[in-house]
Formats: structure tokens, C-alpha cells, sequence
């Protein structure tokens, strides 16, 4: 039996597959929550990519976030003390839900689910934060996740997004043949993200539940390009 499939305790299969070693694994869950670690990672953006989201964050009174799924690092604590908004995070991995829930001090509504198929009522947050899950996502379920967002996303409310940016054809690191192969296998969905046009998918699973943007969304690149963080306003009715 594939040692991937000793993981397949009711989460995805490519997330068994190709990331049980930094999610699902407890020692790489371990490894991976320090702060050193992450910030290598995202080739010491870390600080500057959180600072850039935290400003975009929702901070009127009574309003409610979604934070979708689980991530390493400060991101979590952090939203909650720069809001006193209503804080849900939801993941489909327990591991990364315990990891969470000793972070959070019951501040925060924790909540395991897919967010291919979210539990959630229609309309009923006033942003959703997605921080580097979408590149991790084979195509459709990135797609199910862009209509379960546009969904659970009421009028008026915003998405936050932060992400590598489009195929960065012009950066160092994407014109050294060998760290695009290593990238590439590390992140085997990331080739296909890169090329998706996320403005154009948003927008579309937006119509579908009668909804629309309010104008362009709001971009700033990060490390010459590689990374964006994004904020769609969804228009209100
Ligand atoms: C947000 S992404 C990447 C985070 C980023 N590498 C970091 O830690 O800064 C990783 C999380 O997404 C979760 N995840 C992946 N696919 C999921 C899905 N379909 N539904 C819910 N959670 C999912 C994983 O369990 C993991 O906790």
C-alpha cells in the first residue's frame, strides 16, 4: 500500500497524495509551524506578505470572517487581535485543526470541512481570507472552492487573497530551469494556478449565484511579481 494512502482519514485525495508530509503528518506539522521555516519558504516575504493582508482585512463591528483553511505561522492570532470581528477558520485536516485550536484560545469558531463543499449558510460572511491554498488545489477543486466562496460570500462583503501571481515569466527564480522543476514537482498544481485567470473565475462563480464584483479588485505584488495579494469587493444588492 502507498505510505500516502495511511493518511487518507476522510480528507482529500490529492491532499493525502502529494502533501501528507506537511500537513497531515505530525512531524511535519510540527516542523513546519515555525516561523523560520515558513518564512524560508516564501523566500523571507513571510512578514510583508501577512502585513499586506492584515491591512485589507475586514475591522468593521459584527462583522463576520472566514478564515479558509488552516495555515502555518502567525496569520491566525494575528487576524484575530487586528479585528474584533466574528473569526471562523475552517480545515479538512484534524492535525492542522489542534494545531489551530492551541493558537486560537477559543477565540476563534474552529470547524472541520471540505472547502470544496462548505457547511456554511449562503451569504452569511463578510470576508473570506484565503491564504496559499489555492495553488495547492488540483483545477477543480479550486473551481468547487471558487463557487462555495461565492456562495457563502454575502453582497457587499470581500475576498481576500494571497498567492503566488501569474506565471512570473520575468523572475530569477522561474528562469532557473532547475528551481522550476523542483518547484514544480513540491507543488504539482501550482503550473496550472499559475496560468488560471483568477479574475475571470471569481467573476464567474460570482454570476452564478447572482452576484458581481464591484469593479476591478484591489492587487499589490510581492518579491518582484511572485506573490499577490488580492481583494475582491463583492458589489451589494
Ligand atoms: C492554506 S494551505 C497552505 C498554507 C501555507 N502553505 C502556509 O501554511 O502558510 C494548507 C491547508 O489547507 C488545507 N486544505 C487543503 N485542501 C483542503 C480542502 N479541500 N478543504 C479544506 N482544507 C484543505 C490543509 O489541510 C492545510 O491545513
Amino acid at each position: 500500500m502507498p505510505l500516502y494512502r495511511k493518511f487518507l482519514d476522510g480528507v482529500p485525495e490529492y491532499l493525502a497524495r502529494y502533501y501528507w508530509w506537511a500537513y497531515l503528518w505530525r512531524w511535519g506539522i510540527w516542523f513546519f509551524d515555525h516561523q523560520p521555516v515558513i518564512n524560508a519558504i516564501l523566500f523571507g516575504q513571510y512578514t510583508r506578505l501577512l502585513n499586506r493582508t492584515l491591512a485589507l482585512v475586514e475591522t468593521s463591528p459584527g462583522a463576520r470572517i472566514l478564515q479558509l483553511t488552516c495555515v502555518y505561522g502567525k496569520l491566525t492570532p494575528a487576524l484575530l487581535s487586528s479585528t474584533g470581528c466574528e473569526m471562523h477558520l475552517c480545515d479538512i485536516a484534524n492535525g492542522q485543526l489542534e494545531l489551530a485550536r492551541r493558537k486560537t484560545a477559543g477565540r476563534c469558531r474552529l470547524a472541520r470541512m471540505n472547502a470544496e463543499c462548505l457547511g456554511y449558510r449562503d451569504d452569511v460572511f463578510d470576508q473570506v481570507v484565503v491564504f496559499f491554498l489555492f495553488h495547492e488545489m488540483p483545477a477543480e477543486a479550486r473551481h468547487r472552492a471558487y463557487a462555495e466562496i461565492a456562495r457563502v460570500l454575502r453582497p457587499g462583503g470581500s475576498l481576500l487573497v494571497t498567492e503566488y501571481a501569474a506565471t512570473p515569466r520575468h523572475h530569477f527564480l522561474y528562469r532557473f530551469a532547475p528551481f522550476r522543476w523542483l518547484l514544480g514537482h513540491l507543488e504539482p498544481f501550482l503550473p496550472g494556478f499559475w496560468q488560471e485567470d483568477l479574475v475571470a473565475k471569481m467573476s464567474a462563480a460570482l454570476r452564478q449565484r447572482g452576484k458581481t464584483l464591484a469593479g476591478e479588485p484591489g492587487i499589490e505584488f510581492c518579491f518582484a511579481g511572485f506573490y499577490r495579494v488580492m481583494r475582491f469587493d463583492v458589489a451589494a444588492r
